[in-house]
């Protein structure tokens, strides 16, 4: 599903991110683009951030 409507990102494409080494927001952002626009999404990206770093 998107949760970066802005940049057009996936929930998959940032699970993906965070699999690659990128822990955190701010490095999230770096990489994807992600919630670097209206930042509605910031909440559910670091939501998915979380719940990801979990598993790995
Ligand atoms: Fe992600 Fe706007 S929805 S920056």
């Amino acid at each position: 599903m998107y949760v970066c409507l802005c940049k057009g990102i996936t929930d998959r494409q940032i699970q993906a991110a965070v699999h690659d080494g990128a822990h955190s927001l701010g490095k999230l952002r770096k990489s994807l683009g992600v919630a670097s626009q209206c930042g509605k999404c910031a909440s559910l990206t670091r939501e998915i951030l979380d719940e990801t770093l979990q598993e790995i």
